[in-house]
């Protein structure tokens, strides 16, 4: 424990640390002399494109110019949109660029509309939440299920337990895409909606969209793409000439779709777009009371209160890039995972899962991969584990365009790789984590130390 609290709160000795408000403010400078020593501590590794995902543009010019236009908009808050009209015609905006982005105008005589969150796992609880409150409504439906692939992100498992929807899980084939068979098998008189993602976290490789959403569409259902991580790079690599699959509103039986503007929107992080077919939809996502003694209230989202100068941010960054900056930084990226995955079809130990455009997963069949995740751990790399199967995977952004990266990368595997050959025997710090949660009965046994994990974490 003492090891984990250690590794987790870094910043005890020799930084300022607070458990009661100081008796007097500190200095405004020593204050930014602390950011900035904390800044320089931890900006190098995702900097220098050594993490997977997190950081998906990160060049200085980038940066500084969104902080600007985060430092003019600060004090905003579009839920007072009488005082900043200027937040809510960026959100307007932003969501209008995204649905064009995204197919809305194949239908000309379109509805697409949608609201601006505070990030995908915000975008995907709104969108389960409208769905249930859609399909009550408009089908009497009291019990509602939504169906899921396996790798469907984790959200919608906190969608489920929020807002009291049942979650029925469907396994992925043996190519990691949902099965549409499965699919069609779980759907009930309660499903009101059907899921599939563009690409999903795990392994990246988009789900068959077109039948999933064809099969809602037969059955009445909604059906939600998950576009967080791939919706603001899909639709450049299509444009690129890369393989594609349908995955947006060109395909009728898409009915809403979440997208990150800060993944590959480059926006600042906190940001996030949920769309829906039409109005009618987003109707169930609105909260409005005309009871409460504090005058009439609404809001779109979770929220109340919101970072209006995180919108503002989000807006300028889709303007500055432009149509030209998304295809460039598309192409950039494509080309680096390109090289990677060649890189790691060369390393016989490794197998690459599928054959990904971006988020580049792979596995093991004769070596603990976990312990090849923690050879590159030490080597200052920041990869992401999965389990079901176990696996490891980068998720490729700008940062790690820079030149040689991609080949580093693969260097380092293949010494990490020689090196867990070498020691067959060596202790794997995260495998017997990872291990435990695949045993059924150990489940809420590593639940319960994720909460511990959680408690280390928010306390001083
Ligand atoms: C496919 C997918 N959906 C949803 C999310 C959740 O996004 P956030 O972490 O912004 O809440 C992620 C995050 O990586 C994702 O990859």
């Amino acid at each position: 424990m003492q090891e984990l609290q250690k590794s987790l709160k870094p910043y005890h000795e020799g930084f300022l640390s607070f458990s009661r408000l100081p008796e007097e403010g500190c200095g405004r400078e020593e204050i930014l002399r602390e950011m900035e020593k904390l800044k320089s501590v931890e900006e190098a590794r995702w900097k220098e494109g050594r993490v997977s995902g997190a950081v998906y543009h990160g060049d200085s010019g980038h940066v500084d110019f969104l902080n600007q236009v985060y430092a003019l908009n600060s004090q905003s808050n579009p839920l007072h949109a009488d005082v900043w009209p200027s937040t809510t015609k960026f959100e307007a905006e932003i969501v209008a660029m995204t649905a064009h982005m995204l197919g809305a105008d194949a239908d000309p005589g379109h509805g697409v509309c949608g609201t601006v969150t505070s990030g995908g796992t915000e975008s995907i609880l709104v969108a389960m939440k409208t769905y249930r409150d859609w399909a009550r409504e408009t089908k009497g439906i009291t019990a509602p299920e939504m169906v899921a692939p396996a790798t469907a992100h984790a959200a919608f498992d906190k969608a489920a337990q929020y807002f009291g929807i049942k979650i029925i899980r469907i396994p992925v084939g043996p190519d990691f895409r949902a099965d549409v068979v499965a699919a069609r098998k779980a759907i009930t008189a309660n499903t009101i909606v059907l899921i599939g993602s563009a690409p999903p976290f795990p392994h990246g490789l988009v789900d068959p969209i077109e039948e999933l959403s064809e099969l809602a569409r037969e059955h009445g259902l909604g059906f939600h793409t998950d576009g967080c991580l791939g919706g603001f790079l899909l639709p450049w690599a299509e444009k690129l000439g890369y393989p594609v699959p349908r995955f947006d509103f060109r395909l009728p039986g898409v009915t809403s779709i979440s997208a990150d503007t800060h993944k590959y929107g480059y926006a600042a992080k906190g940001t996030s777009v949920v769309l829906y077919r039409n109005a009618e939809l987003r109707h169930f996502q609105y909260y409005t009371t005309t009871d409460w003694p504090g005058g009439l209230y609404f809001s779109p989202t979770l929220a109340g209160s919101r970072p209006g100068g995180l919108s503002a941010a989000c807006w300028a960054a889709l303007v500055t890039l432009g149509e030209s900056g998304y295809l460039r930084a598309a192409g950039a990226i494509l080309e680096t995972a390109a090289t990677i995955k060649q890189g790691l079809r060369e390393i016989p130990e490794l197998q690459l899962i599928g054959d990904p455009l971006f988020v580049i997963a792979f596995m093991s069949e004769t070596l603990d991969i976990f312990q090849v995740m923690e050879a590159m751990t030490r080597k200052g790399w920041g990869l992401n584990g999965l389990h079901f199967p176990p696996a490891v995977h980068i998720c490729v952004t700008l940062r790690h365009t820079q030149p040689g990266l991609g080949q580093r990368l693969i260097a380092d595997l293949k010494e990490a790789v020689a090196y867990v050959k070498g020691r067959p025997d060596a202790p794997a710090g995260v495998g017997p984590v990872y291990g435990m949660a695949s045993v059924v009965e150990l489940r809420g046994m590593v639940s319960e130390l994720l909460r511990m994990y959680m408690d280390v974490l928010y306390q001083v």
